[in-house]
């Protein structure tokens, strides 16, 4: 049991986040299943839609806080990035379904999803600089290409959580719905979608796709800076101030 779940729901890969203890974090592990998931899916012609969801009252976390200490990713081939660059690439639709906190990864990830539909109780955060990091995705060009300018610098500088109203009114969320209509929904959405003509389809995505060149380069230089932040001393305060509860305190640093 890695914490990833999968079914096939008609031309729809299910792919559920499923540890709820640890809210959903991502390790690597997951990654890896994750990243291998989305490659069967791409070369699969009966899986036409990709739809991501959470357990009850959470999408993810994000990444897993432990593993930022012990299992840092140190190149491109580490499964976080390895699922990045898969979810970047996709020429699957990719559809998913957020309820509770959808943080970091879990945030960044939705840029890359087509249509991101919502439960009124969706909590969002690009929470990377209260981590001591650097936004990682894609997500420095692709925000404020979405929100503007200020909006991204003020969800990214302050790394506060928003609403799934907010979401809504930024763009990063198509729709809002209530809590117990979001499965039934999302899945209903994917069905629309998997009954479109496929090849048309994916000639749409890839139109209105921000250019792909300019994507991976700039995952690849966030990842550069966002390897690098994984060793600095404001990392080590920022995840030692987590598991003790407490506010990080930054003051010391230059
Ligand atoms: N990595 C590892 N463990 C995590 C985690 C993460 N990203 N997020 C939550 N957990 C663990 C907590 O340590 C706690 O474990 P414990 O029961 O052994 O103490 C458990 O999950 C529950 O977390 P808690 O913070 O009590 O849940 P909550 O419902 O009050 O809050 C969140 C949920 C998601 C808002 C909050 O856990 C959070 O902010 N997590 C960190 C998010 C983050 O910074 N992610 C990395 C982005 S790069």
């Amino acid at each position: 049991m890695t914490g990833i779940t999968l079914r096939h729901e008609g031309a729809t890969l299910v792919v559920g986040f499923d540890r709820p203890d640890k809210r959903n974090a991502i390790t690597v592990e997951m990654y890896g299943e994750l990243a291998a998931a989305l490659d069967r899916a791409e070369a699969d012609p009966a899986v036409r839609v990709v739809l991501f969801h959470g357990t009850d009252g959470v999408f993810t976390a994000g990444n897993d806080l432990r593993d930022f200490l012990e299992n840092p990713p140190d190149g491109p081939d580490h499964p976080a990035f390895r699922f990045i660059r898969t979810l970047a690439s996709a020429n699957k639709v990719l559809v998913a379904a957020v309820d509770g906190p959808a943080v970091g990864v879990g945030a960044t990830m939705l840029l890359h999803c087509d249509l991101v539909i919502a439960a009124r109780t969706a909590q969002f955060a690009f929470p990377f600089i209260n981590l001591g990091l650097v936004p990682e995705a894609g997500s420095s060009l692709l925000l404020p290409r979405l929100a503007g300018y200020h909006r991204a610098a003020a969800l990214l500088m302050l790394g506060d959580s928003f609403d799934a109203e907010t979401a809504r009114e930024i763009g990063l969320v198509s729709r809002v719905v209530e809590a117990d209509a979001l499965q039934t929904e999302a899945l209903a959405l994917a069905a629309r979608l998997a009954a479109k003509a496929p090849e048309a389809l994916r000639q749409v995505k890839s139109l209105i796709k921000s250019p792909r060149h300019e994507v991976d380069t700039r995952i690849v230089e966030e990842a550069e800076l966002f390897m690098h932040r994984l060793r600095s001393p404001e990392l080590r305060e920022a995840i030692d101030a987590f598991f003790a509860k407490r506010q990080p305190d930054f003051s010391r640093f230059a």
